[in-house]
């Protein structure tokens, strides 16, 4: 199993690499990533390139018996680079370019950067074209992290016109799709669409829906590019991956399409960062690791594993005794089969002073290494643990466009995409019942229960995949809003075929912003966010409102769909009820829930349990499967 550290000896003098390697050896490490943003390293002038140095690293990491991840560089461009061609750098919305200094400010349309891409990306590969000890490449570094997923340049408006033109192929079509007969804004030529820029009120929903997928295939395209050249040169027992960042909802990029190049997804896994006060909740970091699994259905690696504090300008939470550990051990259960930590010596120049090592700037081996030590013996001696299948009987779908689609009107102030997902995800990590989250694109007959947060965009063929789910005896559990969009980010017109499926109809509904709550008449449990105000049809209320005006409607409903069920949950529920409805529908598809203690997880791996005990107590459990 690939266990190690991210090391970057380049910035360290050279007589501190032998003792070093040493104790990457000695810490349980067999593997180091090196690379990712050492262009300037490797060409300091233009096409002058010098690997000599990582040849020398390289030869020595073989010495001691380690295995290297290499990333390419081009996360980071050499100065020379952007004062050649100020035009590679992003704009940001106002029109200014960023200034060269951080890093990922490239933009991806840009034909010089491309360009430049595919000389530095092959030389490297061709350079090292016979080097055994190089198991995988790793392409780039988080692409779209840190709002390195929109661009404004001259460049980007051009090739959004004619992303727009291939895709509508004459205006007609696009004033159509967007409704541009709405405020005037008809379009007689692509030349004359615009940017999602500053604008008084805000844009069109299509245009913005449209301007998310354009910037999500220039990240896919550019990420093509250069998984293209590794694939023409890697050897046999090379694999190529990329890490790919927590947060994805939040960005305009699409991973299932990378991810579908890759030999194996990677993922850089922080549970907390920067500022924040307290780490993600172990549900919401168990849901980002199901999502990774889920790009590929298959495990994936973690090239970058907290260990210690981080952040730039303003660091958070102190990772407690053993945490980074903890969390390194849940996502091996959830799939994880290879992991580096981050990073072998916190550096004490330049923008990272704050990211903490396993090492320090004292240099002293500490607690951290002594985890890391003992997180690796653990995993060596537990090795087929990790192997063994995870079987999920129920999935939680996405869909990027529906998610874009929020992200141009979030209806309500106090609506979070990733928090509805976690919402509906909670009930099943509290219940111990594994999940796999995936693309709507996905097949997902083999499973039981199939669950869709606001899943506000639905296509007519999601719409009959589901219909023939439930009708082999799936569970549907649709969350608040579903169904009421198009593909085009229009709303329905007519009666509302996802209603109509769940047994529904909505007449009305309410934004319920922040702080704001209204009471059920059942149960004690309140719904905040939003409120669907729903009428039932062949449809059994489960609850209804409780304030003046609206007993009527009910709150979620239920539907007998042929051998199968359809849920609508017309709000956003506080956790016990959903609990209660997530234990219901695990009993209706006689689905086994393990019922430990708050903050306890329990994974099945083959005949193995892998109990993860995020509570700063001891607790005494005995799950049974
Ligand atoms: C990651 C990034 C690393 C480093 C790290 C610091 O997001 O890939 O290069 O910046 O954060 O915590």
């Amino acid at each position: 199993m690939i266990l190690g550290v991210d090391y970057y000896p380049e910035h360290w003098p050279m007589r501190m690499m032998d003792e070093d390697i040493k104790r990457i050896v000695g810490l349980g490490a067999n593997t180091v990533r090196i690379g990712e943003f050492a262009w300037h390293m490797m060409e300091k002038e233009e096409g002058k390139y010098d690997f000599s140095f990582f040849d020398g690293v390289i030869e020595k990491l073989k010495t001691h018996g380690l295995k290297v991840i290499f990333g390419t560089p081009t996360a980071t461009f050499p100065a020379w680079l952007s004062k050649k061609h100020p035009d590679i750098l992003a704009m940001d919305i106002t029109g200014k370019r960023h200034a060269f200094g951080g890093r990922r400010q490239y933009c991806y349309n840009a034909p010089v950067y491309r360009q430049k891409t595919r000389e530095i990306v092959t030389a490297l590969l061709k350079h090292y074209e016979n080097e055994p000890a190089i198991i995988a490449w790793q392409i780039d570094n988080e692409l779209g992290h840190e709002g390195s997923d929109q661009c404004f340049c001259p460049t980007c408006e051009s090739s959004f016109q004619a992303f727009l033109m291939h895709k509508y192929h004459v205006i007609e079509n696009l004033n159509e799709a967007y409704g541009t007969i709405f405020w005037g804004q008809t379009y007689n030529d692509f030349s004359e669409i615009p940017m999602p820029t500053a604008t008084i009120t805000c844009h069109n929903p299509t245009l913005l829906l449209d301007w998310a997928r354009f910037r999500s295939e220039s990240i896919n395209t550019y990420a093509a590019l250069q998984v293209e050249i590794v694939e023409q040169f890697k050897q046999a027992h090379q694999s190529v991956t990329h890490n790919l960042f927590g947060g994805f909802f939040d960005r305009a990029y699409d991973q299932n399409i990378l991810a579908e190049k890759l030999d194996v997804v990677s993922y850089d896994n922080y549970p907390v960062w920067g500022g924040l006060e307290a780490p993600l909740s172990p549900a919401h970091i168990a849901m980002t690791l199901d999502y990774i699994r889920g790009l590929k259905q298959k495990n994936f690696w973690i090239v970058e594993e907290l260990m210690g504090a981080q952040g730039h300008t303003v660091i958070g939470y102190l990772p407690r005794p053993n945490q980074g550990k903890l969390w390194a051990m849940q996502a091996m259960a959830r799939g994880c089969e290879a992991l580096l930590f981050f990073r072998w010596r916190g550096m004490t120049r330049g923008a990272e002073q704050f990211c903490q090592g396993i090492l320090d700037a004292d240099n002293q081996e500490n607690d951290k290494f002594r985890e890391v030590a003992s997180f690796f013996r653990e995993v060596k001696e537990n090795e087929s643990v990790f192997y063994e299948p995870i079987k999920a009987e129920v999935a939680i779908l996405y869909d990027y466009d529906n998610r874009w689609s929020w992200a141009a009107q979030p209806q309500s102030h106090a609506f979070n995409f990733t928090d509805e997902f976690v919402r509906l995800y909670e009930g099943f990590h509290r219940l111990n019942v594994m999940t796999d989250v995936l693309s709507v694109e996905k097949d997902f007959s083999p499973y039981k229960i199939i669950v869709l947060p606001v899943m506000q965009v639905v296509s007519e063929s999601l719409l009959e995949r589901l219909d023939a789910f439930a009708a082999n005896g799936g569970t549907v559990i649709f969350g608040f809003r579903s169904g009421i969009k198009d593909k085009d980010n229009n709303l329905n017109l007519g009666i509302n075929k996802t209603h109509d499926f769940c047994g529904i109809e909505i007449t009305n509904y309410e934004s319920l912003g922040h702080g704001i709550q209204v009471e059920l008449l059942e149960v004690p449990e309140k719904v905040s966010i939003w409120r669907d105000l729903i009428t039932p049809k062949n449809a059994k209320a489960l609850y209804h409102y409780k304030d003046t005006y609206y007993t009527a409607y009910a709150a979620a409903t239920v539907k007998h769909h042929h051998n199968g069920k359809v849920y609508y949950l017309g709000g956003g529920f506080e956790q016990a009820l959903i609990l209660e409805l997530t234990k219901r529908v695990c009993k209706e598809q006689g689905l086994i829930c393990i019922d430990t203690p708050e903050g306890v997880e329990s994974i099945k791996r083959g005949d193995h349990i892998i109990v993860v005990n995020h509570n700063t107590f001891e607790v005494q459990i005995n799950p049974i499967y």
